[in-house]
């Protein structure tokens, strides 16, 4: 990518975080994203904070709790509330028509899919190139999975059609905050979200897939200009 690309996409990704946090409203319980959108929206947060707004975030990872501490954002736990009022998160795919979503590719989709299930609403930020008409195609679908067996789990997922490969930190076996693993799969173009997900939460050792059918409200796609487009389902 060029710098000027690059450059485009932040700015996209930031008009994006910062309509998703124009809907936070003073006292909210938030569930707070991952990667690099999700950043984005925690910095336009922490502005609103420093004006006065008095909100509490769950971190959807142990990176995100150390950004949103820096920023000084409060942070609070699902042993206190239950139930958050928002989540504003960015995706890996949008599909268009439906708003189901693939996640996971920053390795983060277990905690971000327990917040956004537990959200009264779900706001997700992207740019247009995470917009399809499909999901999946040459996207993988990250897949989290338990460690002990994981060559077993893989054949399984094998064997759904998903083409799975072990996920890798450089040398070493990528582990999740929560000290699992991911498959990423390849499905192809994925027809039908909730057939796919009922059936790879079938399968033993699998934890949570990154299809988040019926959970996001709101999508809002950024644009460079500065514009957004908002979809609401
Ligand atoms: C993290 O696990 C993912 O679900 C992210 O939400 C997703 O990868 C989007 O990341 P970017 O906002 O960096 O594109």
């Amino acid at each position: 990518m060029t710098a000027s690309a690059l450059t485009e996409a932040e700015a996209a990704k930031r008009a994006a975080a910062r309509r998703a946090v124009r809907e936070v409203e003073d006292g909210m319980v938030l569930g707070l994203g991952t990667c690099s959108t999700a950043a984005l929206a925690l910095e336009a947060l922490s502005l609103r904070i420093r004006q006065g707004l008095r909100v509490s975030g769950i971190p959807t990872s142990v990176q995100t709790a150390a950004l949103a501490e820096r920023l000084g954002i409060p942070l609070t736990r699902f042993a206190e509330h239950r139930r958050l009022d928002l989540a504003i998160d960015g995706a890996d795919q949008v599909e268009r028509r439906g708003l189901t979503l693939i996640k996971g590719l920053g390795g983060a989709l277990l905690r971000e899919k327990i917040v956004a299930a537990a959200s009264r609403r779900m706001v997700v930020i992207v740019d247009e190139t995470k917009l399809v008409d499909r999901l999946g195609g040459n996207k993988p679908l990250p897949v989290e999975i338990v460690s002990f067996g994981w060559q077993s789990v893989l054949e399984r997922l094998a064997a759904l059609g998903g083409s799975p490969q072990l996920r890798l930190a450089g040398a070493v076996t990528f582990v999740t905050d929560g000290g699992n693993h991911i498959a990423d799969c390849t499905f192809g173009a994925i027809t039908d979200p909730a057939a796919l997900e009922a059936r790879l939460s079938s399968v033993v050792g699998v934890v949570e897939s990154g299809l988040f059918v019926g959970l996001a409200s709101t999508v809002v796609i950024g644009r460079p200009s500065g514009n957004v487009e908002v979809i609401e389902r």
